[in-house]
């Protein structure tokens, strides 16, 4: 018993997934390809340089996908969310596959099958007392509106996305209480592919586009939360941002300013303006790194007044890892798993893919984020990508994962007693499910364990981790026990 963390009394644990990522049933009940479809599986299969390494064919002769199966949560979403209960679950974050309801994403009328999906899985979590909270777009978006129209580049998208989330609100807005916007709006920076439909042969790999689609994505963010506000005041929408808390690899004032400008440009950027309403003073440092003002980005008056009018009500950010600035030559050592750039730190240790382990990290994130913002923190991701080994008698034994969420558990206590305001903690992939970077199944974050291999080949039997019974423990004594 732990003593020390304080967690408040209706602090809201839980877990998250995202809806590409796990349900599979890609083409049943009328649900439109997405851009995660056609995704490959295989290390880098985000990180595309050359306009004709992308194939929208989605040839299945040639690569594998592995996001059409998922974990086929499509049909065993009841055993699922049973299992999520009975770790005593307050909340489920996962995501509402935009295809599903919008095939096309440019329709006037929705998938009612599509809808009726979800309608099922809240209702199974509310049986549960379970309260949903619904990422909108986590990381896909119709294919059609990546192809045909460039993706969020283009202004339309705006549109195509109030109806989608107006279809959502009006559904289940009576039933849902959080809803977050755009899945790690800010990791575009690097991957555009999966949150912004943008690759080279669409004009991914000009920064003019990324920034163009963020403003759209922003203009979308507000549109949601005035949505969401008129049906309901009382539903909170939160961004979500990918939060790498940024060192100085040392106390060289070139360091610091390279740190100050990276921690600006990656990790708040996109939240500066979705949580303040407005462009941030250093925006035009920003875009002269790459040679843009903003009369480069078509910007309206409107679309600010909108900006400014309809900030988010909370922030919530994905936790793994963070990273070490370094400009002056005295070490170019990196970390392959870095997904930010950035050199080793000497005083972590990483994961089985490289990503840098930092509890303490995140006290930082949290600390310096209710500083800057003042509105509650959602950790909404957290985690270890581990492998892990079946055992004879059937059982996982994942210390390992223990440790991690041991720890940075502990780091979200540390902050709240440093008088940060948080809410909640769902971390990754509560059930193991296709990573986002590699499709593959073997990185592994789960407290259940799906039995399924990288080449799609398993029962998909449910299965429980020691983690599983840790964490049930944890909630139960509200993070007393770690
Ligand atoms: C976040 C994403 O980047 O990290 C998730 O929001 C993703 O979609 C998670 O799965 C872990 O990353 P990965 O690449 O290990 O699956």
């Amino acid at each position: 018993i732990n003593e020390e963390t304080i967690f408040p009394k209706d602090f809201l644990w839980g877990g998250a997934t995202a809806a590409n990522q796990l349900e599979g049933g890609y083409n049943e009940d009328g649900r439109g390809l997405s851009i995660a479809d056609a995704l490959p599986g295989g290390k880098k299969r985000f990180e595309i340089t050359q306009a004709d390494d992308f194939d929208w064919t989605i040839d299945a002769s040639k690569y594998k996908y592995p996001n059409h199966l998922g974990i086929d949560h499509y049909h065993h979403y009841k055993e699922d969310i049973a299992l999520f209960a009975e770790m005593g679950f307050k909340v489920y974050r996962f995501s509402i596959s935009w295809s599903r309801i919008f095939p096309r994403g440019d329709e006037k009328e929705p998938n009612e099958k599509g809808l009726k999906f979800y309608d099922k899985v809240i209702d199974e979590c509310l049986k549960y007392n379970i309260k949903p909270v619904i990422t909108l777009s986590h990381y896909e978006m119709p294919l059609v509106l990546a192809k045909e129209y460039g993706g969020w580049k283009n202004r339309q998208l705006i549109s195509f996305f109030e109806r989608f989330v107006k279809v959502v609100i009006e559904r289940f807005g009576h039933k849902v209480h959080y809803f977050l916007t755009f899945n790690e709006i800010n990791s575009a920076s690097q991957h555009p592919i999966m949150g912004q439909g943008l690759v080279p042969s669409n004009g991914g790999n000009n920064k003019q586009n990324v920034f163009q689609a963020w403003h759209n994505q922003f203009v979308a963010s507000s549109k949601a939360v005035k949505i969401a506000h008129d049906f309901d005041p009382s539903i909170e929408v939160g961004c979500m941002i990918l939060y790498a808390t940024s060192y100085a690899y040392n106390s060289d004032p070139k360091n610091q300013l390279a740190n100050l400008q990276n921690n600006q440009d990656f990790n708040y950027f996109c939240g500066d303006v979705q949580v303040r309403g407005q462009y941030p003073a250093y925006t035009d440092r920003l875009l002269s790194k790459y040679g843009l003002t903003k009369n480069d980005l078509d910007i309206t008056a409107e679309d600010l007044a909108l900006l400014k009018t309809y900030p988010v009500d909370f922030v919530s950010i994905s936790y793994y890892m963070s990273t070490a600035v370094e400009t002056t030559g005295i070490t170019d050592q990196t970390v392959a798993g870095n997904l930010m750039g950035g050199v080793k730190n000497p005083f972590l240790e990483v994961s089985d893919w490289d990503w840098q382990i930092d509890p303490t990290g995140l006290r930082i994130a949290l600390d310096e984020l209710y500083d800057r913002y003042q509105k509650p923190i959602f950790v909404v991701e957290n985690g270890l990508g581990a492998k892990d080994k079946v055992e004879a008698n059937g059982k996982i034994y994942d210390e390992y994962r223990i440790d991690y969420l041991r720890s940075h558990i502990k780091a979200i206590g540390e902050a709240i007693n440093d008088g940060a305001k948080v809410i909640g903690y769902t971390p990754w992939g509560c059930i193991d499910l296709v990573s986002a970077s590699t499709g593959e199944m073997s990185k592994r974050y789960g407290m259940i364990y799906v039995d399924l291999d990288d080449n799609g080949k398993g029962t998909l039997r449910r299965s429980k981790k020691e983690s599983f019974y840790w964490y049930q423990r944890v909630i139960s004594t509200n993070g007393r026990y770690l």
